[in-house]
């Protein structure tokens, strides 16, 4: 485990060398943590809890399919709150370094974020190789399965001041929130956690594939406690994968680093690491024979 830049170069250096030795691509797997330091509460932080009528809910109970069907107008109030504080936030210096490891990787590169916030893709990271996993909040649905993703911000704009007023009548979505197909009510571009993955919306058998075959699993800012995530550290272990883990926290990822032959644990925040990890990245590319695919 490193916590000082300077003695984890060496370390990194010629684990990065040895993963891109390998063929398969780089994966780099995100969660909330890479988008805290542009102010986007974590998902199980404190920050998380949303109030309807005079009860607190937790993230976990208001991101189901059974809340929304219970109190549409309610769930589409927090969403509107959480899609408001992402629309407003920036991408920060680790979002920027991924989309330079991008250019430097080309079509070895493969970003699978499990944030609904978007800002991986606005600060340009190539929307061919980045997988959203759990949806982007920026974009609605209809929730009856009508085909097509549609973007949130005009509705959004019908309700300028505050997603509260959603909030205080659960059960009532405005006639706008329908599907214009099938006037079913129209519904955020999330995964719930009563819902599964798939491969149309939410690349799941892509993903997996990815992670069997990888060169390289850099996890960055995660708990990993949902499903895929799980998997494709399991499938990158399985396979012997190089595996750098970015966390101010130890979790599930950074003790199997602890326990392999070839894993480096980063601890601290992502806008410090990342950085480091793109410098070291860039200088074995450039001292490397052209990277097998
Ligand atoms: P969590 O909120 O569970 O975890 C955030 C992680 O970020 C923790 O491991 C923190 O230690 C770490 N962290 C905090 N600040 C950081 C920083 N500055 N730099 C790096 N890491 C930092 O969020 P996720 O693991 O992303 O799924 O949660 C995964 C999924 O849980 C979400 O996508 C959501 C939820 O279930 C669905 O909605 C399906």
């Amino acid at each position: 485990m490193f916590s000082d830049p300077a003695h984890s170069a060496a370390a990194l250096a010629s684990l990065l060398k040895a993963a891109l030795a390998r063929p398969g691509r780089c994966l780099f797997l995100t969660g909330a943590g890479i988008s805290a330091e542009s102010g986007i509460p974590t998902f199980r932080g404190p920050e998380g809890y949303w109030r309807v009528g005079s009860r607190n809910f937790h993230p976990q109970e208001l991101a189901t399919r059974a809340a929304f069907e219970a109190m549409p107008a309610a769930v589409w109030g927090w969403y509107l709150h959480r899609y408001r504080t992402c629309a407003q936030a920036q991408p920060n210096p680790a979002h920027h370094a991924l989309v330079q490891a991008a250019q430097l990787l080309g079509e070895r590169f493969l970003l699978i974020t499990q944030n609904v916030d978007g800002l991986h893709l606005r600060a340009g990271s190539p929307a061919d190789r980045t997988y959203e996993i759990h949806g982007n909040i920026a974009y609605v649905r209809c929730s009856a399965g009508c085909a097509g993703l549609a973007p949130l911000a005009p509705l959004a704009d019908l309700f300028p001041a505050q997603p509260a007023t959603l909030a205080a009548q659960p059960g009532e979505l405005p006639a706008a929130f329908q599907c214009r197909a099938c006037r079913a009510p129209l519904r955020p571009h999330v995964l719930w956690f009563d819902e599964f993955y798939d491969e149309p919306l939410f690349r799941f058998e892509s993903s997996r594939r990815a992670a069997a075959s990888a060169a390289l699993l850099v996890v960055i800012g995660t708990t990993g406690n949902t499903n895929l995530p799980q998997q494709i550290g399991e499938l990158a272990a399985r396979s012997g994968c190089p595996l750098v883990v970015i966390n101010p926290e130890p979790n599930p990822f950074s003790e199997w680093v602890e326990s392999s032959a070839s894993g480096v644990y980063l601890e601290g925040r992502a806008g410090d690491w990342v950085p480091v990890l793109l410098r070291e990245l860039s200088g074995v590319l450039a001292g490397a024979a052209p990277a097998a695919r």
